[in-house]
């Protein structure tokens, strides 16, 4: 199958998906809308003589588009994910999905409303180690999960303003988040207890968070994000038979290691441009004409959006509400 990609945003993270994008069978980047022209022409020409629109409304009626991927700065998301709805044109938004639950539930309405696909670009749920991690819990070999430790950090330059400004979502939660946060939905599912403390920034956006999660289970969760300090990005699965240590960068999940009483077991799955699974991903869901992922389900992404509105509401972010831009 062939798929005509239209990328919206020329940042970091488009020309790390766009690199991805020349490895997939398949897949090719017809258009770009960036807010210039000069820049959507030049990503354009970079990756694979693709037009640039400084329009995401004009990029959308471009011929031969078949799925559009949105890495924009987070409360920029749902004003494009939700043209592309609109206009019948299938979705891969970054994460998070958007930056307020509002927001995601509109998102996720919209796309049930219209059946059209749609799917939060969490790439680590594709990758052959998150595979291998869910497959070693699968077997029973540490046993049930009782509690995730999970960290995210790193202290982003001044001048790298997405992190900094609450208009284009800063903050570490909404970040670095959906990497911890998401790696304890998936174990444990959507939590029934969700706490925390932080501190925020002089312009109001959380600089560090502290996260206790709680399963009627009895299952915990503690994890936590910063961009003011240099985190492990580890993660720490325990579990009724045995304990497993997710190494660094955690996002990546590029090798973990099983401790039972029988020893220690290394599971490596390093992989270079990880970003194409999950590109592989939307190529078979577009196949198989299904209108959300299997792997990521949007109710997941609306239950890992509820976990961060109620975390940045205990710590007072200033929140950006996109939803009448309040
Ligand atoms: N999956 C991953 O591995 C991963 C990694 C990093 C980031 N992300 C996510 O991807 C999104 C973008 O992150 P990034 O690191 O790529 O950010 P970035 O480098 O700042 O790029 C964002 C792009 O969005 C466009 N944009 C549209 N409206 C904007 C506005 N009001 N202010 C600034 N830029 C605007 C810009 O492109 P134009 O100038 O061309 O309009 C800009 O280059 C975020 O939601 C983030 O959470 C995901």
């Amino acid at each position: 199958m062939t798929v005509g990609w239209g990328f919206v945003g020329t940042g970091g993270i488009a020309r790390t998906v766009a690199t991805a994008l020349e490895l997939v069978p398949g897949g090719r980047l017809v258009a770009v809308a960036s807010r210039t022209a000069e820049r959507a022409a030049a990503f354009g020409a970079e990756f694979g003589d693709a037009t640039g629109y400084d329009d995401v409304s004009a990029m959308l009626a471009h011929p031969g588009l078949d799925a559009v991927y949105i890495a924009t700065p987070h409360p920029q998301h749902h004003a494009a994910a939700r043209a592309a709805l609109l206009a019948g044109v299938p979705v891969l938004v970054e994460k998070p999905l958007t930056a307020t639950l509002a927001a995601a539930e509109d998102l996720v309405a919209l796309a049930r409303e219209r059946g059209v696909f749609c799917m939060e670009a969490w790439w680590t749920r594709f990758l052959p180690g998150t595979q291998a991690l869910l497959d070693v819990l699968a077997s029973g070999a540490v046993g049930d999960v009782r509690s995730v430790h999970a960290d995210l950090g790193f202290v982003p330059e001044e001048s790298a303003t997405r992190f900094w400004d609450p208009a284009i979502g800063g903050g570490s939660l909404l970040d670095l988040g959906p990497y911890p946060v998401g790696l304890a939905h998936l174990l444990l599912g959507a939590p029934d207890r969700v706490q925390a403390v932080g501190t925020l920034t002089e312009r109001g956006v959380d600089r560090q968070v502290a996260m206790a999660l709680g399963w009627a289970s009895g299952a915990v969760a503690a994890l936590s994000t910063t961009i003011a300090a240099q985190a492990s990005g580890r993660a720490w699965i325990e579990a009724t038979g045995g304990w497993i240590e997710v190494d660094a960068p955690l996002p990546a999940l590029p090798r973990f290691t099983v401790h039972t009483s029988a020893g220690e077991q290394v599971h490596e799955h390093a992989v270079a441009h990880g970003h194409r699974f999950m590109l592989e991903h939307v190529h078979t869901c577009l196949e198989q004409g299904l209108t959300e992922s299997p792997l990521v389900l949007l109710e997941r992404s609306l239950e890992v959006a509820r976990t961060f509105e109620a975390v940045l509401d205990q710590v007072g972010a200033v929140r950006h509400h996109e939803l009448g831009d309040a």
